[in-house]
């Protein structure tokens, strides 16, 4: 079992229909409210809204968490550690559950509209993947015998980040009367409570957004709040436009925490009662804060002029555009197709593309993980931008450089005379962790970020980034092993090496060892990248380098101090057993009794203390063998068979970043049924809950593992020597698959059937790149290269 917490898996999954491009729920589903709050969430990469319905969850608040999140708008608050140590994170941030403007109370005559009472005649609930609309139609009868029918439309602006729009239509079935519609911002909002289980965070429960200004004018109402600690402030509002032949007065209402506006309406049976509302976020850390409520105002005023159809047109085309760079199409499977689909359009909701915010753990659908950006964004999440929206990619590497000053004051408070030291989770920049073996101590994080800023210069060769921000980057955060690694002569060498002590991998059920095998590939792979960049930059770009330099004050012998750590850099491998050792210390703990662990026992990290956990060979998820893929040229195919059988037999798989790593690599060395149940695992992890806590939200790393899984695995997407290399295979359950990659300006679309791959050029000029070691090229003119699976047959079409 995985991320379970509270409930069973089972009782917590929804079966969808199987369809290509959306997820419909035809049953109102009363048990699975936070469940299905999660998976119809709405988001922009600004604002997220979980897919609560306008009236809320009357009767079961508990099991409801009426979210609404603004990426990057977070409280903090000081964290008590009841046994202090030097240098622990100080402060918490966690992402703020904001006012509510979704709410809509509907109320006929008497009676209020309320799923959980009278009749529903017919319900259905749909997210399309292709519109970006989410969508309720439902026919429902009150309990004194009144029916309506309900079709409520809403989507969060792509085009405009500020922005999210409501339509609900209401139509009288059997009746004529007095219809009221109560449109409001409701700002008695909470974050959840923290529980037992660490990802879920531990935010405290109580409103921390104080009230500075309420303005309320013809149709449009709004907040203006700032949060206690964090002191940012925040305009929320609405605007509302009734559309209806009836006649109806409209009257604003004032509460401590509610602006509504009131709408009576002298309802005609069968005619269309019909309520656009638009609501906007605008906050100070994007603008002044006196500026907010007018950027408001101007913002509602503008979409209103544009009407719910505009937007939603505008949705759509900005949809269109992102499916036709990014679509992954599979025949032949298609739980697994919608799986694919659905990360897919909750990757592009999620991830903050202004170069000041990021992708949570859990995205903007639920507090899990309290919003923060972990390495989950370099290692799994940024590749599919990368290679689907290479814009937002460069987005998420300014984020890093925005936070540079932060990451340099770490490493002084972890006692590093230079360089810089990236928070191991985090919003605003400053380290968050307040467990810091599973934490701080996580120093790979450097090296993950260098390793996208390497991948994202192979793929766009993006000077302009490297020289403004990302080469101040990789050489700021390269110092940092030298202050933590030394050299010493490890037993059985002749030679010295270099060490880097007390760090935790990837793998957070085995803390604090010295040389794990990830953390030492990946720095000495930082150590050389940074070693290249300066003698680049210093050759070709003189002037800019000189700068550079003397901002960071770079010394003359650094780039080659850098260079011989990384020649010397402590690997631990075992000669007998031919297995790459995940730390000096892993092959001699105690394998885990797997055989005797029940079940239920499962993740062991909500059953047993750290300690025992630690002291154990158990892994949580992929870190050798992670290594293996993100540095597949230094390993043989051999390695990886022996490297995987290994770790595989010890690890848990209880981080939901493990099974995708899994199958990548043993698609990579021909194990391809295991490569398809884990890949299966990952794919549709969220859509069937199986790891039990979607609740609190998506996976994103997994999400962007899903595409990792069919690039990086099936299709053996690996980037060598400058150029795209591909080895595909096609699992025997598809009948074929296809994915586009942007490279170096180009789009090339692969496609894997049962008996040819076809390389198809579809925007550039001129693509080469290799096949299974084979050197082939698209260009314009001859857009489509087709070579047989199996032999290395060429067909050019
Ligand atoms: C994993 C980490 C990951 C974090 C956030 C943990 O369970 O072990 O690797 O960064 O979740 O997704």
């Amino acid at each position: 079992m995985k991320d379970d917490t509270v409930q069973t898996s089972d009782a917590l999954q929804h079966q969808f229909p199987l369809e290509g491009w959306g997820i419909t729920e035809n049953q109102l589903d009363d048990w699975h409210h936070l469940l299905s709050e999660t998976l119809f969430a709405l988001g922009n990469g600004y604002i997220g809204l979980r897919g609560t319905a306008e009236e809320g969850n009357q009767r079961t608040a508990a099991d409801s968490l009426n979210g609404s999140y603004l990426n990057g708008f977070y409280e903090s608050e000081s964290i008590q550690y009841p046994e202090n140590a030097y240098g622990l994170a100080r402060t918490n941030q966690f992402m703020l559950n904001v006012p509510n403007a979704k709410c809509l109370t509907l109320m006929l005559e008497d009676e209020t509209f309320d799923l959980q009472q009278g009749r529903v005649d017919s319900y259905q609930r749909h997210l399309d993947f292709r519109t970006g609309l989410l969508t309720r139609t439902l026919q429902w009868t009150s309990d004194q015998g009144r029916s309506l029918r309900l079709h409520s439309q809403r989507l969060v602006s792509f085009e405009n980040k500020h922005v999210y729009a409501m339509s609900y239509e209401v139509t009288p079935l059997n009746f004529s009367g007095e219809i009221k519609l109560l449109s409001a911002i409701d700002a008695a909002v909470k974050n959840i409570t923290a529980g037992d289980d660490p990802r879920v965070g531990s935010a405290i429960s109580g409103p921390v957004l104080h009230k500075l200004e309420v303005k309320q004018e013809n149709d449009i109402s709004a907040f203006l709040h700032r949060t206690h600690n964090s002191g940012l402030s925040l305009a929320t509002a609405m605007q509302n436009h009734l559309q209806t032949e009836s006649s109806y007065t409209s009257s604003l209402q004032q509460g401590d925490d509610k602006l509504e506006q009131q709408f009576t309406i002298r309802a005609v049976q069968g005619q269309i009662i019909k309520l656009d509302k638009f609501c906007s976020y605008f906050s100070s850390r994007d603008y002044p804060a006196a500026s907010l409520l007018s950027l408001s105002q101007q913002a509602l005023g503008k979409v209103r002029e544009q009407g719910f159809a505009q937007l939603a047109a505008s949705q759509q085309a900005y949809l269109a555009d992102f499916w036709a760079q990014a679509d992954v199409h599979i025949s032949g499977d298609a739980a697994l197709q919608q799986g694919i689909r659905f990360n897919m359009f909750h990757l592009l909701q999620s991830v903050g593309r202004d170069g000041k915010t990021n992708i949570a753990a859990k995205g903007l659908t639920g507090e899990g993980y309290e919003g923060h950006y972990f390495w989950d964004t370099e290692i799994y999440i940024f590749p599919f931008f990368l290679y689907n929206k290479p814009e937002i990619a460069r987005k998420l590497l300014e984020y890093r450089y925005q936070y540079l000053p932060q990451a340099r004051e770490r490493a002084r408070q972890m006692s590093h005379a230079s360089g810089a030291l990236y928070p191991w989770r985090t919003i605003d920049g400053e380290e968050c962790s307040a467990y810091f073996p599973a934490g701080t101590a996580q120093y790979h994080i450097n090296a993950d970020i260098a390793y996208s800023i390497k991948l994202y210069m192979d793929a766009t060769a993006d000077m302009d980034f490297l020289l403004t921000q990302g080469a101040e980057i990789v050489l700021e955060t390269a110092r940092l092993w030298m202050g933590l690694g030394h050299y010493t002569r490890l037993p059985g060498h002749d030679t010295d090496s270099f060490c880097i002590n007390e760090v935790t991998g990837p793998d957070e059920y085995t803390a604090q060892v010295n040389n794990n095998y990830y953390t030492n590939a990946m720095a000495q792979m930082h150590l050389r990248f940074a070693a290249d960049i300066v003698r680049q930059l210093q050759a070709e770009h003189t002037e800019q380098f000189a700068e550079l330099a003397a901002k960071i004050h770079l010394q003359a012998d650094e780039a080659n101090a850098w260079q011989r750590a990384a020649d010397l850099m402590a690997l631990p491998y075992n000669k007998e057993r031919g297995i790459h050792e995940q730390d000096d210390s892993f092959l001699n703990k105690k394998v885990w009794d797997f055989a005797n662990t029940p079940k239920e026992n499962y993740p062991l990290l909500l059953n047993y203390h750290p300690l025992v956990i630690y002291r154990h060979q158990v892994c949580k998820q992929a870190d050798v063998v992670l290594a293996l893929l993100l540095l597949s040229d230094q390993f043989s195919l051999d390695d990886k068979r022996r490297d995987f059988d290994f770790y595989e037999k010890v690890t848990t798989h209880d981080s939901s970043l493990s099974t995708c790593i899994f199958s990548i690599i043993a698609a990579e060395v021909g194990y391809q049924d295991k490569a398809y149940d884990y890949f299966m695992q990952t794919a549709r992890l969220d859509l069937d809950n199986t790891h039990g806590n979607t609740h609190y939200g998506v996976h994103t790393a997994a999400m962007g593992g899903t595409w990792l899984g069919i690039a990086y695995g099936f299709a053996g997407m690996r980037i060598k020597k400058g150029q795209l290399s591909f080895a595909p295979v096609l699992p025997v359950q598809w009948q074929d698959y296809q994915f586009r990659v942007h490279f170096q300006g180009q789009l090339l679309e692969i496609t894997v059937n049962q008996t040819h791959v076809e390389y198809r050029l579809l925007r550039g000029t001129a693509l080469q790149f290799q096949h299974r070691g084979q050197s082939l090229q698209v260009t314009e003119q001859q857009a489509i290269c087709k070579i047989s699976l199996h032999q290395a047959e060429l067909i050019h079409a």
